[in-house]
């Protein structure tokens, strides 16, 4: 699979299976508690007694235990191949960050003095220059990937910066680590500094030798997403040429939409021909099934309609939101009125890579609204849970493949466990798997995520 191995070797911090590159051959089964979402409306299973079984990095049983017996000699499978967690232990699918810039990692809890537009000129843009170095990508890359793998999340849509050869070493780490992923190499041709800024025909040929290149590789865990930055610093002759490379290789497409008013109010003077910000994607081609546009925050219902229509996702970014002063997005509004949604960290808007505190801040952000009279219902820890997992297994158009436990979906999985030494939560007794699913969202962390599985390959172990 491509040559990741040539160019970067994993030297995670952390204690990796010596299975690492090789998932068991046969049939494993992970005994015990597990938890899933099973849709918008049940956001929230509890299995206190569950029996999944993984082969191939698929799962093929999903059951109880009582019939632990039946599944024995059903599926060939004796006591060496069951796996039973301890006490205190629960599985949750793999979290989903559809929305992270890696190229800002560096500047993730720095800089939250500014709002969107200033923000980018004056911090992200000199620091996404720098990705011209493949050497400072490898570095900053490698420690994004350890650190999102940590912190649980097995798929994650990544933007990089301009830079193809820098974008190809993101791919080899995500590839190395094991980590499910999209990027994209991140297209801007106007409106830009001077010294970050490429050609329409540059940024067109660029995209086209980077989708081929992460295609050619046929890992089916890694792939490569069409990426203009936003509609502020891409010429109409660049999204529609976008538009058309993602249709002609039917792949993924990522951009910001309707994160500020400032934003919104230069996009229409940029393109006055259009009806509205959403318009501009959807005329040039951008809003397909297999598109996410990260924040949302200032949608009117009429673009509401014209997502949906497209069965195009959002990418609620809560944190970001509030550090770059963008606004409160009223996501049970969208979500509500049908449209896919997931969770964006977002960073370096976002101060954290976590999806954890993602969900936290999308909590807060809903009860805030509620507070100003402006979204009548709270967001519940499950509905939270819902968006972080099959939510966001659906905005990147990947719920076939994960997002829960099904038979036939990929075990992207992480075993968490809040009642060990190093544990920072405390839970007491009587406590059950909902009060501890609900005491990991509000107040666990990566040391509460001790093992990590990404199509049935562990990635890490704690
Ligand atoms: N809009 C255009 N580029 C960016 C970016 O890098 N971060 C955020 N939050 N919004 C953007
Ligand atoms: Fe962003």
């Amino acid at each position: 699979m491509g040559s990741a191995a040539s160019r970067v070797s994993p030297k995670p911090k952390y204690r990796v299976s010596k299975n690492a590159d090789k998932p068991p051959r046969g049939i494993q089964v992970f005994v015990g508690p597990y938890v899933h979402s099973v849709s918008w409306t049940e956001p929230l299973v509890v299995q206190p007694n569950g029996v999944i079984g993984v082969k191939d990095g698929k799962i093929v049983i999903v059951d109880t235990i009582e019939n632990l017996d039946s599944l024995k000699t059903t599926h060939s499978f004796g006591d060496n191949d069951i796996v039973r967690l301890q006490e205190g232990e629960f599985l949750m699918p793999g979290m989903i960050d559809t929305h992270i810039h890696a190229g800002q990692y560096p500047n993730a809890g720095l800089n939250m003095d500014l709002p969107l537009l200033e923000w980018l000129d004056k911090y992200t843009f000199p620091l996404e220059a720098k990705y011209k170095d493949t050497k400072f990508a490898e570095l900053v890359y490698r420690k994004l990937v350890e650190k999102t793998i940590s912190s649980g999340t097995t798929t994650a849509s990544y933007f990089t910066t301009l830079h193809i050869p820098s974008s190809e070493i993101m791919a080899d780490l995500v590839e190395a680590y094991g980590q499910r992923a999209l990027i994209g190499k991140v297209c801007m041709d106007c409106f830009s500094p001077e010294y970050y800024v490429e050609t329409t025909e540059e940024s067109l040929s660029g995209t086209t030798e980077f989708v081929k290149k992460i295609l050619d590789r046929k890992n089916p865990l890694v792939l490569p997403t069409i990426t203009p930055r936003f509609a502020l610093t891409c010429s109409e002759n660049l999204l529609k040429g976008l538009g058309e490379i993602a249709k002609e290789h039917d792949v993924h497409i990522q951009t910001h939409l309707c994160e500020s008013l400032p934003e919104i109010e230069r996009a229409m003077e940029l393109f006055p021909q259009y009806k509205n910000y959403a318009d501009i994607y959807a005329q040039t081609g951008l809003l397909t099934s297999k598109a996410i546009m990260a924040h949302c925050v200032h949608l009117t219902d009429e673009e509401i309609e014209i997502l949906k229509e497209n069965n195009t996702a959002v990418s609620h970014c809560p944190t970001s939101n509030i550090c770059l002063l963008s606004g409160l997005c009223p996501i049970k509004k969208i979500r509500n009125a049908g449209v896919k949604v997931g969770l964006g960290t977002d960073v370096a808007g976002g101060y954290t890579p976590s999806i954890l505190e993602a969900m936290r801040h999308a909590i807060m952000t809903a009860k805030t609204l509620g507070i100003e009279g402006k979204e009548t219902e709270p967001l519940t820890y499950r509905e939270a849970l819902y968006f972080a997992t099959l939510g966001g297994a659906e905005a990147l158009a990947l719920d076939q493949e994960i997002g829960n436990f099904q038979v036939g979906k990929a075990f992207d999985a992480l075993v968490i466990n809040l009642q060990h030494d190093l544990s920072p939560v405390d839970t007491f007794p009587e406590q059950e798997i909902c009060d501890l699913i609900q005491k990991f969202i509000m107040l666990g962390d990566e040391r509460n995520i001790i093992k990590v599985f990404v199509s049935g390959q562990i990635v890490k172990s704690f």
